[in-house]
């Protein structure tokens, strides 16, 4: 079974999308640390993140970078917008996510296109979203948790123009498959929002079952 979990930044995907995965024993690639990994690479390097082919040069990253916890950084999650606009680096990560899609027994994933792009013939699809608000209140939450100095106002304003970016691409922008099921984790806990994910793709299972 193939799942795809998308969404914006900080709208619960990732917590949902391993909630998932362990409550129906899949293995989760978070495709988001591969956008990461190029960003963090580009950096490394001193490369111009606008420039496709500077972009394309760091996709070839070492895997043991996708464990770093310095790729969770904020900074990283706004150079991997701009380096992910790039058609290049998209074809680039685009045979490894499907090869894991595709695995015998099934994924999850979770990112921008799951749905559209990666896995089209996914079992179940989820878009998860959450008012631009709430999403900086936890993303807020999150950083200060972690010791980073950040104000609420800043990281409102970064997940605009991130959102902003994801969706005005033209290669893969963010935007929900016409066949995925919607999920606001506005006004729901962590708890709540897997509860109800599990419960939306067991929906979407036996839905399929019976065509
Ligand atoms: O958790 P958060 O949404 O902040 O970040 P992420 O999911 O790790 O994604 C970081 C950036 O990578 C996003 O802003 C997207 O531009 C890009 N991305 C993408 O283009 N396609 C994906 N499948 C996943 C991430």
């Amino acid at each position: 079974m193939i799942i795809a979990v998308d969404g914006p930044a900080a709208s619960g995907k990732g917590t949902i999308a391993r909630g998932l995965a362990r409550h129906f024993g899949l293995p989760h690639l978070d495709t988001g640390l591969l956008y990461r990994a190029v960003a963090a690479t580009v950096r490394r390097l001193e490369l111009d993140p606008t420039v496709e082919a500077d972009a394309v040069a760091a996709c070839d990253f070492d895997d043991r970078l996708l464990d770093d916890p310095g790729l969770r950084d904020d900074d990283t999650g706004r150079l991997a917008s701009i380096v992910s606009a790039h058609p290049l680096v998209r074809s680039a990560l685009l045979q490894r996510q499907k090869r894991f899609a595709n695995q015998p027994g099934g994924a999850v994933l979770d990112g921008r296109d799951i749905g559209t792009v990666i896995a089209p013939n996914a079992d179940a699809k989820l878009f998860v979203k959450a008012t631009p608000a709430i999403r900086a209140r936890r993303r807020h939450a999150e950083l200060t948790g972690r010791g980073l100095e950040t104000s609420y106002e800043q990281v409102l304003a970064d997940i605009r123009t991130r959102d902003a970016r994801d969706s005005g691409r033209d290669t893969a922008p963010l935007t929900q498959a016409a066949d995925a099921a919607s999920l606001d984790t506005s006004n729901l806990t962590v708890d709540a929002a897997i509860a109800r994910a599990v419960s939306l793709v067991e929906e979407r299972i036996k839905g399929r079952a019976v065509l």
